[in-house]
């Protein structure tokens, strides 16, 4: 979500089963799991649907599509048929789904429970609340807090600076003309077509459901999807075994060059990454390794104060470093080792350069070490801060990728990784003489963010196992 960050040239299949590991999170000992459906290994699932515009709100909903926000949850019920005669027991499985397409169509001004009266005709309140309303439908009761929803978060990265949509660093600014964002002119930023296959029990004990769509209103992705974007979240598994198996596919266009599909762990309550309203999730304990204000106090939902911070790996092998020697503007200024050693990253024969893609750090920042590069400003409802890692000997302590092409095309594996471990020893910018605040992580993506391009790009992935282990 920085201009300028992730670039995908090619087609490509990553095939992930991923396992996140969070050290020093509780305080406990225990080993526990910090997400709902540990592992993805329930039956009854849980996941919903979330559409963003450029900052991160909905802005206008798209026509006959209602509120993009949409959720798929069920349980199974099994009912055992005794045929006395016979002796036989058959048992016949069925969905109970909770929540109804009628539901799921939900368009503002259109009266749900608990709708606050002042969201009713405010695209961006309405989308909110739809969410908690979609929660409670889906809420799993669990320890220590219950439980809501995976997230499939789809976001649209074009940017129409005429149409005063978006605050800059969190401040309301007037309509502006710079050519910097895509945008192929007004509607730009529209929301997308959403067709949903809700979640079904085949043959062979097989459930599978999805979500699919393109930006291009109007157009029909069964006669092809030529020339259109594309994006698709298909979910299966059998029942009794294993794990859900997520298949993702994101399709750019002409139209809409940038786009981002992540399945995310979210916060259960309160905020979660990039998202300013009360949120609804997965994460019923929050991993904690930035409340990030840059004073060091925590969150309170004030745009103005408050900074999203990102900590990714990109795995794309044809991602360059753009931190490097004569670079120091886009290395963060320093690194930590495992064994808590501060590189400087003047310091250039120590400093691990081709272990950072990008640094930028929040613009409201006040006293910040020049020089630097700063982040897109309007891409996020508050400012932001991003450290961006590539594969490099240098994380292996942490589990991560040490190598290009690690998890890419033909390389699908199980990672575990010490999130945690990595996150705490990040340098993330904080206000000089301020007490080191505590990093909590609200919110843990994977997925893919395609940056504008002038061709069509297509990327596939598929996510299973997916836990957060509290050690
Ligand atoms: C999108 O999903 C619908 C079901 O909701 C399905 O009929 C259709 O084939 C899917 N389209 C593509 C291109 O996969
Ligand atoms: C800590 O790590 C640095 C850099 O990797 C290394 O040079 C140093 O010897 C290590 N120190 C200890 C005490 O392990
Ligand atoms: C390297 O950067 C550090 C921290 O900014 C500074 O204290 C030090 O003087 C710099 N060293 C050189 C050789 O420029």
């Amino acid at each position: 979500m920085a201009m300028e960050t992730h670039y995908l040239h090619a087609v490509f299949f990553l095939v992930n089963v991923i396992v996140l590991s969070v050290s020093g999170a509780t305080g406990t000992k225990q080993y526990g799991s910090a997400v709902g459906d540990p592992g993805m290994k329930r039956d009854g699932l849980r996941v919903a649907f979330e559409a963003w515009n450029f900052c991160n709100e909905v802005g206008q909903e798209a026509p006959g599509m209602g509120s993009p926000r949409a959720a798929d949850c069920f349980d199974l019920s099994s009912k055992n048929k005794h045929h006395t005669r016979k002796r036989t027991v058959l048992k016949s499985s069925s969905l109970k789904h909770k929540v109804s397409e009628a539901e799921n169509k939900l368009g503002v001004s259109q009266p749900f429970p608990g709708l606050a009266p002042g969201a009713t005709d405010n695209a961006d309140l309405y989308a909110a609340q739809k969410e908690l309303y979609l929660g409670s439908l889906c809420q799993v009761e669990d320890t220590p807090m219950p439980w809501q929803f995976w997230m499939v978060m789809l976001k649209n990265g074009n940017y129409d600076t005429k149409s005063g949509l978006c605050p800059r660093n969190g401040k309301k600014v007037p309509p502006f003309s710079r050519g910097r964002f895509p945008c192929f002119g007004k509607g730009c930023m529209n929301q997308p077509i959403l067709y949903h296959q809700q979640t079904q029990l085949l043959d062979g004990g097989i459930m599978r459901g999805s979500f699919n769509g393109t930006y291009e209103l109007g157009s029909h992705i069964g006669s092809g999807l030529d020339g259109i974007s594309f994006y698709e979240v298909v979910w299966q598994k059998k029942v009794g075994s294993g794990s859900w198996v997520f298949s993702h596919k994101l399709k750019t266009s002409k139209k809409y060059p940038w786009l981002m599909l992540y399945l995310r762990a979210d916060a259960t309550k309160g905020f979660s990454g990039g998202y300013h309203y009360d949120t609804r999730g997965m994460l019923k304990i929050l991993p904690e390794s930035p409340d990030f204000k840059n004073d060091g106090t925590p969150c309170d939902g004030d745009v103005l104060t408050d900074i999203t911070r990102y900590c990714e790996m990109i795995i794309n092998p044809e991602t360059q470093a753009w931190c490097s020697p004569t670079n120091l503007g886009n290395c963060p200024p320093y690194h930590i080792t495992p064994n808590n050693t501060k590189i400087y990253r003047n310091d250039t024969a120590k400093f691990p350069y081709r272990a950072y893609h990008y640094y930028c750090a929040p613009e409201n920042a006040q006293f910040l070490e020049k020089p630097v590069s700063t982040c897109d400003p309007y891409s996020n409802p508050q400012a932001q801060e991003l450290v961006q890692l590539l594969p490099h000997p240098i994380w292996a302590e942490y589990g991560y990728p040490t190598k290009r092409g690690d998890g890419w095309v033909g390389d699908a594996k199980t990672w575990e990784l010490d999130v945690g471990g990595l996150a705490s020893r990040l340098y993330f910018y904080q206000d000089p003489g301020t007490p080191p605040a505590r990093r909590i992580w609200t919110s843990i993506d994977t997925g893919t963010e395609i940056f504008v391009s002038d061709k069509d790009e297509v990327a596939e992935w598929t996510i299973s196992n997916f836990d957060v282990i509290l050690t």
